[in-house]
C-alpha cells in the first residue's frame, strides 16, 4: 500500500461512529445512496460547530448521515433543510435523525428535484450549503449555493475528487467533467475565498463566501 492510501486508511478509521450512524450507513446500502465517508462526516460536524450555525441546506439527504452530523455540529437551534427526489430517502432520514436524539423540526425535509426546489430558497439565508446530490448538476448547485450563502458563510462540496477520476485528466465522463467544472468555478471565483480541497473520504472542496 501506498504511503498516501494508508494514510487515507487510518484516517477514515480513526474516529468511530455509534450505533445511530452504522446503522444508517447500513440502510443507505440497502438504498444504494453512498453516504459521506466518516473523515468527512466528522469534518462537516467539525466545521459546523466551528462556525456556530443555525441554518443550512443540504442538496442530497440519502439516509441522513451527513445531515446527522451536520446537525450535530450546528448550534441547538440549528435546522438544516434538505432536499432528495426520493421520498424513501427522507424517509430513511427521517429515522435516522430521530434515533440521533433531534427533534423532527430541526430537518427540514422538502422532497423534489434539487434544480426545482432550490430556486425557492431565500437568498443570502445560510451559513452553510452542503452539496451531495447528482454530479452532473453540481455546476448549477453551485451557482445556487452562491445566491443562498450569505456573506462568511461555509460552502462544501463532497465527491470532490470523485472516486479518483477528477484528478485524472483521461476521465472524461459526464459526472466527472462537472464536478471537475465546478472545482475549476470554485477556485476562480472571486467572492469564494479560504479555497480548500480535502483529499479525506471521497474528497470535500471547501470555500467561504466573501
Ligand atoms: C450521495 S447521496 C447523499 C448522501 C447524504 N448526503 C449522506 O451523506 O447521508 C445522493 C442523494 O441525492 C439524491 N438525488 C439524486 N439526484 C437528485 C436530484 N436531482 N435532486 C435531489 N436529490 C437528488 C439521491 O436520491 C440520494 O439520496
Amino acid at each position: 500500500m501506498s504511503i498516501e492510501a494508508a494514510n487515507w486508511a487510518y484516517a477514515e478509521d480513526f474516529v468511530e461512529e455509534d450505533r445511530v450512524i452504522l446503522e444508517a450507513r447500513d440502510v443507505a446500502d440497502q438504498l444504494g445512496c453512498v453516504p459521506v465517508l466518516p473523515g468527512v462526516a466528522r469534518a462537516i460536524e467539525v466545521l459546523a460547530r466551528t462556525m456556530r450555525a443555525t441554518s443550512a441546506v443540504e442538496i442530497g439527504t440519502g439516509a441522513g448521515i451527513s445531515l446527522t452530523y451536520l446537525l450535530r455540529g450546528m448550534a441547538p437551534t440549528g435546522v438544516v433543510t434538505t432536499i432528495d427526489v426520493e421520498p424513501e430517502h427522507h424517509k430513511a432520514a427521517r429515522r435516522t435523525v430521530a434515533a440521533a436524539g433531534f427533534a423532527p423540526e430541526r430537518a427540514r425535509m422538502i422532497t423534489g428535484r434539487a434544480l426545482d426546489v432550490l430556486p425557492r430558497l431565500t437568498d443570502g439565508g445560510y451559513d452553510i450549503v452542503l452539496v451531495d446530490a447528482r454530479k452532473s448538476e453540481y455546476p448549477a448547485y453551485l451557482e445556487h449555493a452562491l445566491r443562498l450563502l450569505r456573506s462568511g458563510g461555509l460552502l462544501l462540496i463532497d465527491n470532490a475528487l470523485w472516486h479518483g477520476r477528477v484528478p485524472d485528466p483521461a476521465q472524461r465522463d459526464k459526472d466527472t467533467t462537472a464536478v471537475r467544472e465546478t472545482l475549476k468555478a470554485v477556485r476562480e471565483d472571486e467572492r469564494l475565498t479560504a479555497v480548500s480541497l480535502l483529499a479525506s473520504g471521497d474528497g470535500l472542496l471547501t470555500a467561504i463566501k466573501d
